[in-house]
């Protein structure tokens, strides 16, 4: 009886939560792991980009792992007490009223399952976090995922209705607004069979035989134009990286294994990616940025676990290739706006990599506009190591450039379709990188089958929308696609990160965090992530609004926005 009068009291403190009218909500499906939002060729759930219309109009968007999609709540601060509440009750007139509650009925009904002893006698625990606008960092421009070859082979099963949705899911400001997409050059492991231009012939020092694109990147080129289309962006920005050099150019006559460029063959390898950026740019398709190569490491040291195409670098030697091949050939050429991204391995390679490169070739680094770091032994390898190098070369861009799960001996080997687990994996690493520094990210496969590949070596993993290559007719969008999409929908070009602190921690296991942003119109978006299976109550003090009080439920996250 007591929880019956408890919702009831609860349901009476929402200040407005009214159902869109701009908004197709997820069709949301139990799967063993979660739940997903389906799509099929006739519908796919979108957002329209909340508009704040007046000053006073703040505007949350939440997700959870209840099954909140994008929800979209909206509050007037001009109503509320301005004085913060602290260590609240429910029954709280005054806290009712300047409250905005997030789904509380859920929370609610959560929170009674654990146990009604402690659902009575629980009070939800307040975090302060204070909001200063005057403190700026770095901006954040830059979202997208990578277009592999396992991608593009995908997408083409799929009817073309359902390939819009994907793109349109992606780009389009009414899905995620990525703007940016990480190709390979040549092929890399999410690919059918490992491939490279001028395989033939060999010893080819001119590449006389890369004189066109493949088919396969003609095939991406076409499916690109269409994605540009559907999502309505002016500008891609499209990243390339090689994977390896073709077999006669290096050292062991391999895709994969212990293997580095052969040093005769360092000017035509610079060469290789100056042809790959002008084919490119001829088919009205041009390249953002390329890297110095993929996971050099695994050529040198990770070839024993590492069985699809790498090739070696140390930092040695691919400084030489950086400073006397690469840099100037592009710098001298018609490509030579094209950016150029060091290093593109894990974070433990930070920064001791560049510091080794500086001393093979003193300038070496210059030819560098960024860096880019991959995520997977983040949990083990703490942000400091980033900060080290971005204290080193401040001006640098830095963008991670590859993510997923499922690649760690521990990990399920695919997709765990629907777990809020692993979205949450990545609110955690996103939250932190943009705290780091980070000037964005590019995810890897942006969509991959039920098994997690398919690829030419059984490499499968997990990815924010997985399509059912068996019937050819649904996708489903995971909870990482909205963990991701909590950030890139919100966060325009030259939005800028500010300062914004918990003010009382409490514990180090303190699941709850947050990240805040200035957008270019002025407003701020704030993502804020609740971890815990309790609702919290979140008191934001914003160096120019004040005091703003907010009640979110248990496993959330939820974009903030107000002007
Ligand atoms: C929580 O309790 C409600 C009401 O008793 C019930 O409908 C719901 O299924 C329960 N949820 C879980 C996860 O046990
Ligand atoms: C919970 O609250 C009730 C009523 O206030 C009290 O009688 C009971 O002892 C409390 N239980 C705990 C575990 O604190
Ligand atoms: C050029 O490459 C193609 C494959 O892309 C190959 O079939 C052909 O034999 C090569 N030409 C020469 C002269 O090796
Ligand atoms: C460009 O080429 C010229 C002539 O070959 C050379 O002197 C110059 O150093 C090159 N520039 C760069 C940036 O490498
Ligand atoms: C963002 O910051 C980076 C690093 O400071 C800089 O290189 C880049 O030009 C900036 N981008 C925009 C769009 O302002
Ligand atoms: C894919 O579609 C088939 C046929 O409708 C269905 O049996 C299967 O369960 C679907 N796969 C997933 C992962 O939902």
């Amino acid at each position: 009886m007591k929880i019956l009068l408890f919702c009831f009291l609860f349901a009476t403190i929402t200040i407005s939560s009214v159902a869109a009218e701009n908004q197709l909500p997820c069709d949301l499906r139990e799967t063993k792991h979660g739940s997903v939002c389906v799509c099929n060729k006739n519908y796919c759930d979108y957002l329209e980009q909340p508009e704040l219309t007046d000053n006073n109009q703040i505007v949350v968007i939440s997700s959870s792992k209840d099954g909140l999609r994008f929800k979209k709540t909206t509050g007037d601060l001009s109503s509320k007490n301005p004085i913060t509440v602290e260590d609240k009750q429910f029954t709280d007139e005054n806290f009712k009223a300047e409250t905005i509650v997030v789904d509380q009925e859920r929370a609610w009904l959560q929170l009674a399952n654990i146990s009604q002893r402690l659902f009575i006698n629980a009070s939800i625990k307040t975090y302060r976090i204070s909001v200063r606008r005057e403190q700026k960092f770095q901006n954040v421009s830059i979202f997208g995922g990578a277009f592999t070859g396992t991608v593009s082979h995908l997408l083409k099963q799929l009817p073309q209705e359902l390939q819009d949705h994907v793109y349109k899911s992606y780009f389009h400001p009414d899905g995620i607004a990525y703007n940016s997409v990480r190709m390979s050059i040549g092929g890399s492991d999410f690919d059918m069979e490992p491939w490279a231009y001028n395989e033939l012939p060999r010893n080819d020092l001119r590449l006389s035989n890369f004189t066109e694109l493949d088919p396969r990147d003609l095939q991406k080129i076409e499916q690109l134009k269409r994605l540009k289309i559907v999502g309505q962006l002016e500008e891609l920005k499209i990243m390339g990286a090689a994977w390896s050099a073709p077999l006669w150019m290096k050292s062991n006559d391999r895709w994969t294994g212990f293997g580095q460029l052969k040093s005769e063959y360092y000017q035509t390898w610079a060469l290789y990616h100056l042809k790959f950026l002008e084919l490119m740019r001829s088919k009205n398709m041009p390249i953002w940025a390329i890297s110095t190569g993929n996971e050099p490491l695994n050529g040198v040291i990770g070839f024993f676990f590492v069985h699809f195409m790498s090739m070696g670098w140390t930092p040695w030697q691919q400084a030489i290739w950086l400073n006397d091949n690469l840099g100037p050939t592009i710098r001298n050429s018609t490509e030579s706006k094209v950016l150029i991204f060091g290093n593109d391995d894990q974070r433990y390679t930070y920064p001791s990599w560049f510091r080794k490169m500086r001393s093979s070739r003193t300038n070496s680094v210059s030819f560098l506009d960024g860096l880019a770091v991959h995520w997977y032994w983040d949990e083990l390898v703490g942000p400091q190591l980033i900060d080290q190098a971005h204290s080193d070369m401040p001006k640098k861009m830095l963008l991670n450039t590859e993510s997923c799960i499922g690649d760690k001996p521990w990990q399920t080997h695919g997709p765990e379709l629907g777990s809020w687990q692993r979205g949450e994996s990545y609110m955690r690493a996103y939250t932190q990188d943009f705290g780091h520094h980070f000037n964005g990210w590019l995810d890897w496969n942006l969509v991959l089958d039920e098994q997690g590949g398919p690829n030419y070596v059984n490499n499968f993993v997990d990815a924010p929308i997985i399509v059912n290559a068996t019937s050819r007719s649904e996708i489903y969008k995971q909870p990482i696609f909205y963990a991701i999409g909590h950030f890139s929908k919100f966060l325009p070009e030259q939005s800028v990160r500010i300062e914004t602190r918990i003010l009382n921690e409490g514990s180090p296991f303190t699941q709850l965090s947050v990240v805040g942003f200035q957008r270019p119109d002025g407003s701020v978006a704030l993502i804020i992530y609740n971890g815990q299976n309790l609702p919290v109550d979140v008191a934001l003090d914003d160096s120019r609004r004040g005091a703003i009080n907010l009640r979110l439920p248990p496993r959330s996250w939820h974009t903030v926005l107000y002007k």
